[in-house]
């Protein structure tokens, strides 16, 4: 009776049987929602000024209300990322953006490639349009630079609608730079390609150095996607955008038939697109907020793990930017990383995630999220640090 955009099987993963069956995290190292991590300047966007009395009457528009996405284009553009105002379109989250962008480029059965390791969510979300992603591999050995032979060959051997790539990537925090941009233009034009990329850019203002240089193209469709829910930490609030970018003519196509979609859910409420100006403009309270606690905590991190990283029994892994921590464990068997998971949850109830959680499709990771409040993150690394002595 069901589809088959449908996962097979919906028992829980092994994590998710284990908090079923031993009882709640006493610290969540997964927890990547920042409205439950304890964050002061949310008062700074004065949620209790919402207010419904200028919603009347209904305007609808299919791209989203012209003075909101002036508003972001100023924003953005304020940051270095030139973006006009009649190239955004708003949805009501980053997912919907991607079905809306699948909805545009493909048809069912029709093939992306996704990086892996990278946010789980990209495979599901293809799958739900009857789409299919064709893996690529991020390099560790690199920084996490694509392996552009095995793209190559990837890129030869199948019919590819359109290219993702997440910037910084969700977890290991690699940006897409220009250099490695041009390298991936050239070899569409080698293949007599033109695949659109749509790059992820979520977490872009949480860089741990300096933000990579913005860049543009001439030649390729880009879809950049962002939202509220990271730009601000109010994922409840419901507000995302996609901005077109590219050759003029391919940009105004795509912008029809984005509309058309748009039309037809018209699915991003009236009062977020009224006030987006105002939370606009203390975004960087929240912003400079999490930039001190994951720093810090990745500092902490460092320091308690130092010895072992000295030994050479574990790498702290450095991403340039985003909200997660990365450990490799050296020199153990396959599923060590899960192994560890689920010790970790047995003896202390701590949960974190191994690296298979996010594709990592070799080695040992774990991934944790560098949001938690800094008294917490010191108890549940230390106790790792005490179980991976144990164990290596
Ligand atoms: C890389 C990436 N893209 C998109 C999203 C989802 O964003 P939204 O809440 O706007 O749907 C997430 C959520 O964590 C993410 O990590």
């Amino acid at each position: 009776m069901f589809s088959n955009r449908l996962p097979d099987d919906f028992t829980p993963n092994f994590l998710g049987d284990l908090v079923d069956k031993s009882g709640l995290p006493q610290i969540d190292l997964t927890e990547s929602n920042p409205t439950k991590c304890d964050f002061k300047s949310y008062s700074y966007f004065n949620l209790k000024d919402f207010n419904f009395s200028n919603i009347f009457p209904y305007h609808p528009n299919p791209q989203g209300n012209k003075i909101a996405r002036e508003s972001l284009a100023n924003y953005l553009t304020h940051q270095g990322r030139i973006t006009q105002a009649e190239n955004i379109f708003f949805t009501s989250g980053t997912s919907e953006a991607y079905s809306f962008i699948f909805k545009l480029l493909a048809n069912p059965m029709d093939k992306f490639m996704v990086p892996i390791p990278s946010y789980p969510l990209l495979e599901y979300l293809l799958q739900l349009e009857s789409n299919i992603p064709v893996f690529y591999k991020l390099d560790p050995n690199q920084g996490w630079k694509i392996d552009l032979d095995y793209f190559t060959q990837l890129l030869l051997s199948n019919d590819i609608k359109g290219l993702i790539y997440v910037s910084p990537n969700n977890p290991t925090g690699n940006y897409l730079n220009y250099d490695e941009f041009v390298e991936l233009e050239k070899i569409f034009t080698t293949a007599n390609k033109n695949i659109p990329i749509i790059i992820d850019e979520v977490f872009y203002e949480y860089a741990r150095g300096v933000k990579p240089n913005y860049f543009s193209s001439k030649n390729t469709l880009i879809f950049r996607l962002g939202g509220l829910s990271k730009l601000c930490g109010l994922p409840q609030l419901k507000i995302s955008w996609i901005i077109l970018e590219g050759p003029r003519e391919l940009v105004d196509q795509a912008k029809i038939r984005l509309e058309f979609i748009a039309d037809t859910f018209l699915s991003v409420n009236i009062p977020i697109q009224i006030h987006l100006p105002k939370l606009l403009t203390v975004a960087n309270k929240f912003q400079d907020e999490v930039s001190i606690r994951t720093n810090n905590n990745y500092q902490r991190l460092k320091k308690i793990l130092l010895n072992l990283a000295q030994e050479k029994k574990i790498s702290i892994l450095d991403p340039q930017g985003g909200w997660y921590g990365i450990i490799e464990i050296h020199g153990m068997q396959p599923y060590f990383d899960v192994k560890i998971c689920w010790e970790l949850y047995q003896k202390h109830k701590i949960l974190i995630h191994p690296g298979d959680f996010y594709n990592f499709f070799s080695g040992n990771f774990l991934v944790f999220s560098l949001l938690i409040q800094e008294d917490q993150f010191d108890k549940a690394i230390s106790l790792l640090t005490s179980l991976l002595y144990e164990l290596l």
